[in-house]
């Protein structure tokens, strides 16, 4: 794809093929296309626009009925922000009082098209030539909104009074170009190191223009968080899919927080829920293991809050920073799981194997934590491969305590 074909995708001939195309079915789409070619539409054209049916079946996950309206790259969609978080993400600069964002790398446009939606002007730039005509194509319905090819080192930023209703938004490319996994994607990358902009860069315009925010991957180190901004990490459905920095005005609460979010929902969890519990020692040992075992959201434990859910449920944490906290008492949290706890053994494959057998399994769910063991392997040494007669599943939480490896069997309740 070049930006000549974006623009004959755009243009009218280009843009009533796309959005004549039905939905897009693997099974039919050569079909399909056969039969265009044989009606006379241009092939090359007819191809880029298959390839964008595909691209917006697959984009519906994220951006639902709009992702039909949209342009899309492989690449540019997997980086992109889903529409809900990019609302949250607008929500902080519109709560600010923000009037134009500067998105320094806005990829397809999606953080951009969500600030734009709550009426936010934005100035957008991406440095590949072909992002960026398809991110103008995506904010065509906002005026107020303008991309251009660019780098986000080039933008002339504002600075004193005039820059107090400006805010600056980066989202930088966590792919190495030129590198693909095995299913032909760039490769992600995690360290702060490769992003680009770099994290130099971010944290240059972060001090040039106070309403900065950036999305930078889950696995940002704790030790990165600059004084007095905001790092959230941000689950979706239990995925961990972000760590977001948060300067001056649009920080919400200074150090380290998880948003626990799912469709209609989301819950912050801070530093100051999770002060209840320090100094209160992990479990040291099995036996005092209480009744009930709480599992916290991904985005609590990245965030290192597990200690929140030790004070939520006064109960006590099984290893340091594993996530698994028990309590002699059931509560309801809304961003961790309850199981009953019904044996809690030393990790042996024999023991485990026995008590099992004993209580009529034959196959296991396990989750881990802390634990380097093949779940299938273990499987099999537990002769736990759903091959017996009319046995039952039961779920195994293998994690560390005391420093011991243990195996907690637990019930989902
Ligand atoms: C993670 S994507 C942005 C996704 C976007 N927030 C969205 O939700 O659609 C990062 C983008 O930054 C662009 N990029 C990388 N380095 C850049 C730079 N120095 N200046 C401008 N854009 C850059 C890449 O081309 C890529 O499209």
């Amino acid at each position: 794809m070049d930006v000549a074909m974006v623009e004959r995708l755009a243009g009218p001939e280009g843009w009533s093929l796309l959005q004549a195309l039905p939905e897009y079915d693997e099974a039919s789409a050569l079909q399909l296309q056969t039969r265009l070619r044989e009606h006379g539409v241009d092939p090359a054209l007819l191809a880029a626009a298959m390839g964008q049916s595909r691209l917006r079946a697959r984009a519906r996950e994220k951006f639902g009925e709009f992702a039909r309206g949209m342009l899309l790259t492989s690449d540019g969609l997997e980086q992109s922000t889903r529409l809900p978080l990019a609302a949250r993400h607008a929500g902080r600069f519109a709560a600010a009082g923000i009037a134009l964002v500067h998105d320094l790398g806005c990829g397809l446009g999606a953080d951009a098209m969500a600030l734009a939606a709550l009426g936010l002007d934005v100035s957008a730039v991406d440095a590949d030539p072909v992002t960026a005509a398809m991110a103008a194509v995506n904010l065509r319905h906002w005026p107020g909104s303008t991309v251009r090819c660019a780098r986000a080192e080039q933008v002339r930023l504002p600075a004193g009074a005039e820059a107090r209703t400006v805010g600056a938004w980066v989202d930088p490319a966590r792919r190495t170009v030129g590198v693909a996994d095995a299913r032909g994607r760039t490769r992600r990358v995690r360290s702060l190191d490769d992003i680009s902009p770099s994290w130099d860069e971010v944290r240059g315009i972060a001090d040039r223009v106070a309403a900065t925010g950036a999305k930078l991957s889950p696995a940002f180190p704790h030790a990165a968080v600059p004084p007095g901004a905001e790092a959230q990490w941000t689950s979706w459905h239990g995925e961990v899919l972000e760590c977001a920095v948060w300067w001056g005005p649009l920080a919400e609460t200074a150090g380290r927080t998880a948003a626990v979010c799912g469709p209609g929902s989301a819950v912050v969890v801070t530093e100051a829920a999770a002060a209840g519990a320090l100094g209160r020692e992990p479990l040291g040992s099995l036996d005092t293991m209480g009744d009930w075992l709480y599992e916290a959201d991904r985005a609590v434990i990245r965030a290192g809050l597990t200690g929140a859910l030790v004070a939520a449920v006064d109960g006590t944490e099984l290893g340091a920073d594993m996530g698994y906290v028990t309590s002699s008492a059931a509560y309801d949290v809304g961003w961790a799981r309850r199981y009953r706890v019904r044996a809690a053994l030393p990790f042996s494959t024999s023991t485990l194997g026995r008590w099992l057998r004993d209580h009529g399994h034959d196959r296991v769910t396990i989750k881990k934590r802390g634990i380097a063991t093949d779940p299938d392997l273990l499987r099999r040494r537990l002769k736990m491969t759903g091959r017996g007669k009319g046995g039952s599943e039961a779920t195994l939480v293998l994690t560390r305590v005391g420093g011991r490896q243990v195996a907690v069997v637990v019930e989902p309740a």
